[in-house]
């Protein structure tokens, strides 16, 4: 297994490029499933997830061919793919590889609503608590799917075709949203989906299905109202920026007091973490082509969040927050409100000498003179690339074991990184 080895203490310096979301590239691959012609994606970032993903479309029937980069093109322009789901040749969706991507769930909706049948294995994924599929379930069946559940999968039948219906959701759910939204595109009549996610990708995703030839009005609001089509035709649509990405690398700059243009991205798709990020004493401007962040000398001032669904403090951020906060200058107090047990990177922070106590679903930091390096630990994806953030910051070696959680959310990291001047490299195994 690989792992990532990083001597702390430089200052980032340069510009980096933001990839295409993975968030969205993973429900705008999904809805080619939708029509028989031809969905092209622009900007899809190259990663795990989006590789595993490609594999169960696959499986599906999908036609996936990928254009690479053009040589002189934008380094942040990722690649093209052609996505065409001509004949669905099998409405399964197979347990081995469900269970690496909670992501791939989100295929049931699609197919169920063009096929009339899926069958979905429950879904694995970050190991980050129980994470049930409960609203998706009743979001579809309110589109009238029967909906059984069998030695670990779903089976989701609707032989005459999805009934548009009224979705009310008990609480805010990305998956769910997308789930529900995908499969209302194809049902007949109107479903109205309420407090539904208002996340940037919910969003992308609507704003292809719109050229796609569908129907959606509420886009960006906790009410999205579908008028569903007999059919969807082929589109072009160009992934939106990751906001994750961009959040962590700004988190990165503040770190280690540096001075970097994060290239392709856009402050309105996460103004509640910059606006933290700037709390900490950090500055954060447009430029003409995307954010400038920069920490000079001062100290990093504490400060404390919870986790909200968009607009709030993204869950997404929470850990790449709090491995910047062990060397704030006073304490911070850091609640996680999204998910039960996303703390894992705590103990591995306080290996490389964090002052960490937890209570609960509440995280307060005492922030340390200094970070010592160490070998950790990854345990999933956001809080893997905590533990980068951590490793930037600390003095000397700090290694870092089983990055294939990194790689499943992070395009080219070490890379981009050691171009504004860290000192990573990734070991390989093999
Ligand atoms: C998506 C994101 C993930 C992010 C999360 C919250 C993708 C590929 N993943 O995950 O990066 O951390 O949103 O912003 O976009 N829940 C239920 N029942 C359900 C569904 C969800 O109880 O049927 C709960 C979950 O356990 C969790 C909360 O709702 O506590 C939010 O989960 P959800 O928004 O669905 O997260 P994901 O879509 O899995």
């Amino acid at each position: 297994m690989d792992r990532i080895k990083i001597t702390g203490g430089a200052r980032l310096q340069g510009s980096i490029p933001i990839s295409g979301a993975k968030n969205a590239a993973l429900p705008l691959m999904i809805a080619s499933l939708l029509t028989d012609d031809r969905l092209t994606l622009k900007n899809v970032p190259n990663l795990a997830d989006v590789n595993l993903l490609a594999r169960i479309l696959r499986n599906h029937g999908v036609d996936l061919a990928v254009d690479g980069k053009r040589a002189g093109g934008t380094a942040h322009l990722g690649e093209t793919f052609h996505l065409t789901a001509r004949d669905i040749s099998d409405t399964t969706a197979p347990y081995e590889l469900v269970s690496r991507m909670r992501a791939s769930f989100w295929v049931l909706g699609p197919l169920v609503a063009r096929m009339g049948q899926a069958k979905v294995s429950l879904p694995g994924g970050c190991a980050i608590g129980t994470r049930p599929v409960d609203l998706h379930l009743q979001g579809l069946k309110k589109l009238g799917a029967e909906i059984e559940i069998d030695a670990g999968y779903v089976i989701a039948r609707a032989p005459k075709g999805l009934t548009g219906g009224h979705v009310i959701f008990p609480m805010v759910s990305v998956g769910a949203t997308h789930n529900v939204l995908l499969a209302a595109t194809l049902a007949k009549g109107e479903t109205v989906i309420e407090n539904a996610a208002r996340e940037p990708e919910i969003g992308d995703v609507a704003n292809c299905l719109v050229k796609m030839g569908a129907e959606i009005d509420g886009i960006g609001t906790s009410t999205l109202r579908v008028q569903g089509k007999s059919r969807l035709e082929g589109a072009v649509h160009a992934v939106l920026p990751d906001r994750i990405e961009t959040g962590t690398f700004a988190f990165a700059v503040a770190a280690t007091g540096g001075d970097v243009v994060l290239q392709g991205t856009r402050r309105d798709l996460l103004s509640t973490a910059l606006e933290t990020l700037a709390l900490t004493g950090a500055s954060v401007t447009d430029t003409e082509d995307g954010l400038r962040i920069v920490r000079n000398g001062a100290g990093l001032a504490p400060v404390s969040v919870e986790t909200q669904p968009f607009p709030g403090f993204p869950t997404d951020l929470q850990a790449q927050l709090m491995a910047l906060m062990a060397r704030a200058e006073g304490s911070s107090v850091i609640r996680e409100t999204i998910f039960e047990n996303r703390f894992m990177h705590v103990q591995e922070l306080a290996r490389l000498g964090a002052d960490i106590k937890l209570h609960g679903d509440t995280a307060t930091i005492h922030g340390v003179k200094a970070l010592r390096g160490a070998p950790v630990m990854a345990t999933d994806l956001r809080a893997s690339v905590s533990l980068v953030i951590a490793g930037l910051m600390a003095e000397g070696e700090t290694t870092i074991n089983r990055v294939y959680h990194l790689d499943r959310g992070f395009e080219r990291l070490e890379e981009k990184l050691s171009r504004c001047g860290a000192q990573i490299e990734r070991l390989s195994a093999g």
